[in-house]
């Protein structure tokens, strides 16, 4: 029999009133994925990550976990899943400790494990040196992390985080997308949401993104990756009019017909439909130099992965 996913769910569905904000969602989490859930405002992360924590009872369809079909009254579904809150207020008057210690105590921890935890959680989210302060005097990427170490501290197998990198400058969501990779190197299964795929795409090992509270595509990183090699687009500036630059860049091999997207008198834009990867573009460049053409600069024109996104949340919903 095949290892049974550390989360799946099979036509889970949840309405308010009149929204339907889950849509017969069939989601699968291989155990040991860094899955990123990614959807635009209103998709339904939020809605699907809180059914998935226990916390919201779905209108119809199911949730399991390691295989065993989450009932309204499992209780231990709590100790396998960690879960961070898009939003959270630390607005306790405490220190980063004693936030830990209440929580810790709160799963019934012994004293002295409950010490010797807060400090690899403290390390392991780089507040060591916070342990004293008193949360409310910590930056908004502190509580984030501190937040994060709550959400560690019955060790869970399993952590559903919203959005955990919003509100972060650029630096700290590059240590909080370090911290999420350090989490899955720990073998823990992690879903991550975000509304921005690029960011995602660059270290989860799945991916499923979600619309309208239906998934509209599931699977494996590379295979998402494959779907937008499927259409990419080349962008290309030649250090020459363009007429001249056309002549150079006319029937590369594996490109389309090239189109200026800007022009001066010496130096012309031009994209080019484009299909093969990495490696491919890497010969279409060569064949250029070949050829003669002073190329200034050569990219990826938009940004591929945003593209697919796009095309994946308009194109069904139009
Ligand atoms: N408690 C609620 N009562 C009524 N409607 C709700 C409730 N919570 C969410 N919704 C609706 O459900 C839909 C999905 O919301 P959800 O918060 O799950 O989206 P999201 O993908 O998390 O969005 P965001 O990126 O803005 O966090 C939205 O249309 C929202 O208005
Ligand atoms: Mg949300």
């Amino acid at each position: 029999m095949n290892e049974p996913y550390a989360i799946e769910t099979k036509n889970l569905t949840k309405k308010y009133k009149r929204t339907l904000a889950v849509d017969h969602l069939n989601l699968q989490v291989p155990r040991g994925a860094l899955f990123g859930f990614i959807g635009r405002n209103g998709a339904g992360k939020t809605t699907t990550l809180r059914m998935l924590a226990g916390l919201l009872e779905p209108t119809t369809g199911e949730v399991w976990v390691n295989g065993e079909r989450v009932e309204k009254k499992s209780r231990n579904i709590h100790r396998l899943i960690g879960y961070m809150p898009d939003f959270f207020g630390v607005y306790d008057d405490m220190f980063v400790w004693e936030y830990l210690d209440f929580f810790a105590r709160c799963y019934g921890l012994p004293p002295a494990r409950r010490k010797k935890l807060i400090d690899e959680l403290l390390d392991l989210v780089n507040l060591t040196d916070k342990r004293d302060a008193n949360v409310q005097a910590l930056s908004r990427g502190m509580q984030q992390r501190l937040c994060l170490a709550h959400a560690l501290i019955h060790e869970p197998q399993i952590l559903l985080l919203d959005e955990p990198a919003s509100g972060l400058d650029p630096r700290a969501r590059i240590e909080m997308r370090e911290l999420l990779k350090e989490l899955a190197a720990m073998g823990k299964t992690i879903v991550v949401s975000s509304h921005i795929l690029p960011e995602l795409a660059e270290m989860c090992s799945h991916i499923g993104i979600v619309e309208h509270g239906k998934l509209v595509a599931n699977g494996d990183t590379n295979a998402i990756r494959r779907q937008l090699q499927a259409s990419r687009i080349l962008r290309v500036r030649v250090l020459t009019d363009s007429v001249r630059a056309l002549e150079l860049l006319q029937s590369a091999r594996g490109v389309g017909e090239p189109s200026v997207v800007a022009a001066t008198e010496h130096s012309t834009t031009l994209e080019m439909e484009f299909q093969g990867d990495d490696h491919a573009a890497a010969m279409v460049l060569a064949e250029l130099v070949t050829r003669g053409a002073p190329i200034a600069e050569f990219s990826e024109g938009g940004n591929a992965l945003e593209e697919v996104f796009l095309q994946l949340t308009t194109a069904e919903n139009a």
